[in-house]
């Protein structure tokens, strides 16, 4: 396998640990969450350095509305403001943005600072960085299990033509490669509801550095792990 093969196309990223960050500090979570975004800064760079075509960090997921109202509300004001901030960088940098996940239950606010980076960014061809917002696996499958069957009983699909192109093509991810490697900070060992139908043959990757400070070396460390992955996808080896 060549040297270009062993760069993830896809590269999905757990961010997690920003609250142990802050608590370790003395701060507040939402600051943790701040220095999360750095973390993202960053690494939305090396990634692109790298030649990663797609990049999916998953920023805020259904079962996030759970969390104490400041810190929903301090993520809801960091996301609106991060992604107005980036857009023009992102922009110039041709990295397009798509967001995936229902974005029916934000603000009118951060409904707008989403449409607007994925309309500006849209003609990016370098990377395309996907934000998973108000986003689940269990979800999305169930959308798209609600758009098949629509489709059956418009009469537009017959239920024995469902095959597996049918139901990837039915998620929020329709046009994307499935993930070729899952990266998950702060020592967490799981999916959490995380592109569950898309990871059947990612690598999962996991590290103990909490998201805030996970740096170059770490970016760095990630990539020649999985570099040094035999994927066989069921098959022996030649
Ligand atoms: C998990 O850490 C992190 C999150 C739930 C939020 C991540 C969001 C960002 C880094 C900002 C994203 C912004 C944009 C514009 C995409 P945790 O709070 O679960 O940490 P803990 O497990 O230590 O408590």
């Amino acid at each position: 396998m060549s040297a270009e093969k062993k760069i993830p196309q896809h590269l999905a990223i757990i961010m997690d640990g920003n609250g142990r960050w802050a608590q370790q500090r003395g701060k507040e979570r939402s600051e943790g969450h701040i220095a999360g975004m750095e973390a993202l800064r960053r690494v939305v760079r090396y990634a692109a350095e790298y030649g990663i075509k797609y990049l999916t960090v998953y920023a805020f997921s259904t079962e996030n509305w759970g969390r104490p109202r400041e810190e929903v509300e301090a993520l809801m004001g960091l996301i609106c403001k991060g992604v107005e901030m980036e857009a023009q960088q992102l922009c110039e940098n041709g990295i397009r943005v798509v967001v995936i996940g229902d974005r029916e239950r934000f603000s009118a606010e951060v409904k707008q600072a989403i449409d607007n980076i994925e309309s500006m960014t849209a003609a990016g061809t370098t990377m395309t960085f996907v934000l998973a917002l108000n986003y689940s696996s269990r979800s999305e499958i169930t959308t798209a299990v609600k758009t098949i069957a629509g489709k059956i009983e418009r009469g537009e699909l017959q239920a024995s033509e469902i095959d597996e192109k049918t139901i990837s093509q039915a998620l929020y991810t329709a046009s994307m490669p499935d993930p070729d490697l899952i990266i998950r900070t702060s020592g967490e060992c799981r999916l959490s509801n995380f592109l569950m139908w898309q990871a059947s043959y990612a690598e999962l990757y996991f590290s103990d550095v909490l998201w805030p400070d996970f740096d170059r070396d770490a970016f760095n460390e990630a990539m020649q792990v999985y570099a040094q992955r035999d994927r066989r996808y069921g098959l022996v080896k030649k």
